[in-house]
């Protein structure tokens, strides 16, 4: 793409410290023209994020639809979706806890179209969007804290769990870029003093939703790995971690092998 429409808005980007430019100036022209394209470079100039500005992601192969004010997932997180799918047989059932935009269940959903799936968050907005992306695929979102929305009919029949769940500490917050400190609500990445809050209560509540053998994927930072493990080896759960050096990626995958009490 060589106009002066693009050279123009390369400069643009470049100033605004945009690194880059060259690849954002042509998703934008993409997205818009005129006036509204006029309206989606002052956004990205003003320093909110690229996927916020053009409303979606490409995560794991498919196309996320994505508000202002919902996670932008990750690329890392695509190795939690390899290893889920990695265990799942095409009609499981799939529950996507956190869900943000939905990008997890909806990346699962394409690799293995039969799947029964549902996704919950707290955040009304990011459940909106979820429902946008999730309802084509024929997903259920709920909205709530964590499990507590989930239809009690799913105990003990979960094959796979996922959960991207908030995992920063609280004062590495101050630490992360300022796209996201500005444009995430805290809430989608504060995990408390150690980060591991929303892990340990996740670890709480697997076992009465997976069935005998499913597994709950959840990611962490590296150095959190091994108290993951202990919350998920102390609620009964077989916890391993895995690690893909090219994605700085961790995960930790724990399987239910025994028969929960709602079994
Ligand atoms: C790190 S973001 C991940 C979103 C999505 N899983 C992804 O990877 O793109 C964490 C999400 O957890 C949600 N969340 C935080 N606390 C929650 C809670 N107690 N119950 C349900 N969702 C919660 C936030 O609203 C946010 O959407």
């Amino acid at each position: 793409m060589k106009t002066a429409a693009y050279d123009d808005l390369v400069l643009r980007l470049r100033a605004a410290g945009c690194v880059f430019a060259e690849d954002e100036a042509r998703l934008l022209l993409d997205a818009a023209n005129g006036s509204l394209l006029e309206a989606l470079v002052a956004r990205r100039v003003a320093g909110q994020p690229l996927e916020h500005v053009v409303g979606w992601v490409d995560f794991a192969g498919v196309r996320v639809a994505l508000d202002p004010g919902v996670f932008i997932p990750r690329q890392r997180t695509t190795f939690l979706v390899d290893l889920a799918t990695e265990v799942l047989t095409g009609d499981g059932v799939v529950v996507d806890l956190c869900c943000g935009s939905g990008a997890l269940g909806l990346a699962l959903a394409h690799r293995r179209p039969g799947i029964e799936l549902h996704a919950a968050d707290l955040d009304p907005e990011a459940v909106a969007c979820a429902r946008r992306n999730l309802g084509p695929v024929g997903g259920t979102v709920h909205h709530g804290d964590l499990d507590a929305p989930l239809p009690e009919r799913l105990r003990g029949r979960v094959d796979v769990l996922v959960a991207n769940v908030p995992y920063v500490p609280s004062a590495d917050i101050a630490l992360m870029p300022p796209e996201s400190r500005d444009h995430e609500p805290r809430a989608t990445v504060d995990g408390g003093a150690d980060g591991l809050d929303v892990v340990r209560r996740l670890a709480a509540i697997a076992p009465g939703w997976l069935a005998p053998g499913g597994t709950v994927f959840v990611e962490t930072g590296t150095d959190q790995a091994p108290p993951a493990v202990a919350a998920l080896a102390s609620a009964g759960l077989d916890a391993r971690v895995h690690h893909d050096d090219d994605r700085d990626a961790t995960v930790v995958a724990s399987t239910w092998r025994g028969c929960g009490p709602w079994s």
